[in-house]
């Protein structure tokens, strides 16, 4: 028997996660303390909108408990389900995208992500990754020790790109570049020509384009939503999507990519993806018995869940720009604002006194980047407009106390 004096051997984690943030999450462990003493919590931070008044589409749920009763329990092709690929396939066809050579599901948009970083960039290399961004890419891209390189999303122009930025920080090791389109956290969408122009840069500098389009079914207010790909078939694009935003999903991990481009060129690279995906065997299988009846089912889920969020959208907008040294753009798709803040301590300290104080819980800025000297935090505005309307007082106060 061992004795008991025996020293433990501490076991380290590696080195490389000093690099991965997630501020989402790392603010909730805060907030759960505070709940297990009873505070009442007013959450904007997480964007599931399950956690609200969403709700599944009944015919997605039928179609998946009846795959299960069917036996459908086993593990599934690495490639995904057929009758999913192809319903996926013919979707990004009617948005006008061509060229299309691979379609496979994964489990999510976060799955996919990992996977075609992966299969693309050798250490030393980089992606560029807009400021502030969804942490999971740059989470993924330090886990693959690639140099962090960031562009910046213009606040002054609604939060779209700057296209100057862009073309000043590609250089010799610059891979691809990650554009998401409606934008987490800005809510911004991006007109045609600024996603002509990205297209423009990346066929010149042999760039791969990572178009995240997960929120490509809640665009608030103006016109249909562009899927970047669509304007470049001759430029390697892989368009994400999935079931998680639009048909209220997020639990059952279901997310695909597409890849487009010309056959020949993409060919190698499309075979190092099929590689990982095989090596992982397959994503959740039963699941992906729901991508057909959702795309090409019924879609009056959606009209309720953005006629919901333009109300609570104008609600945050209002309020937010009616507080003291708060401004903020109004977000034009998904369901998340990035608010500007004007004040003398840090976004983190803002954020967590918020919390303490006025159990609001919102994810500071250095969470997802922001341009030097500049401070914001980001609002997921899914609660019903009597928490935000509650939420927004607390916000109001906490100003006037602290910064009045
Ligand atoms: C821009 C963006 N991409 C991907 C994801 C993750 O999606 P999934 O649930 O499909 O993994 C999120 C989730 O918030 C997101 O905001």
């Amino acid at each position: 028997m061992m004795s008991q004096t025996v020293k433990q051997h501490i076991v380290p984690a590696a080195e490389r996660l000093k690099h991965v943030r997630y501020a989402i999450r790392d603010m909730a462990v805060l907030a759960e303390q505070l709940a297990r003493e009873g505070k009442t919590i007013l959450p904007l931070n997480i964007g599931d909108p399950l956690n609200f008044d969403f709700q599944t589409p009944a015919h997605m749920i039928a179609a998946v408990e009846k795959a299960m009763h069917d036996g459908h329990n086993g593990y599934g092709p690495s490639l995904g389900l057929p009758q999913a690929v192809d319903s996926i396939r013919a979707e990004a066809e009617r948005k006008g995208i061509r060229n299309i050579q691979s379609v496979f599901l994964t489990a999510g948009v976060s799955e996919a992500l990992d996977i075609c970083l992966t299969a693309l960039v050798n250490a030393g290399e980089n992606v560029l990754t807009p400021c502030p961004d969804y942490p999971m890419y740059s989470a993924v891209l330090a886990k693959l020790g690639t140099r962090p390189n960031s562009y910046l999303l213009d606040e002054q122009n609604e939060w779209q790109p700057d296209l100057d930025d862009i073309a000043r920080k590609i250089d010799l090791g610059t891979r691809g570049i990650v554009v998401g389109n409606p934008n987490n956290p800005t809510g911004a969408v991006y007109s045609r020509q600024t996603l002509e122009r990205i297209a423009e840069l990346a066929r010149q500098h042999h760039l791969v384009i990572f178009a995240d389009e997960i929120y490509d079914k809640l665009i608030l207010d103006g016109d249909p939503h562009i899927s970047l790909a669509s304007l470049a078939p001759d430029v390697p694009v892989v368009t994400f999507n999935g079931l998680s935003k639009g048909y209220l999903v997020p639990g059952w991990r279901v997310g695909w990519g597409a890849v487009s481009g010309h056959a020949a060129a993409v060919k190698p690279y499309v075979e190092g993806i099929h590689q990982l995906l095989r090596a992982r065997l397959c994503s959740n299988y039963p699941q992906q018995f729901a991508v057909r009846p959702a795309l090409e089912g019924p879609q009056d889920h959606l009209l309720e869940v953005r006629h919901k969020l333009r109300a609570r959208r104008d609600l945050t907008v209002n309020a937010c720009n009616t507080i003291p040294h708060i401004s903020c753009v109004a977000p034009r798709g998904a369901f998340y604002a990035y608010p500007k803040i004007d004040i003398p301590e840090s976004d983190e300290l803002f954020a967590k006194k918020l919390l303490m104080e006025k159990h609001v819980l919102i994810v500071h800025g250095t969470g997802f980047g922001q341009a030097p000297g500049t401070q914001h935090f980001r609002i997921v505005f899914l609660p019903d407009e009597a928490t935000l309307t509650r939420a927004y007082e607390g916000m109001r106060a906490f100003f006037a106390e602290h910064y009045a």
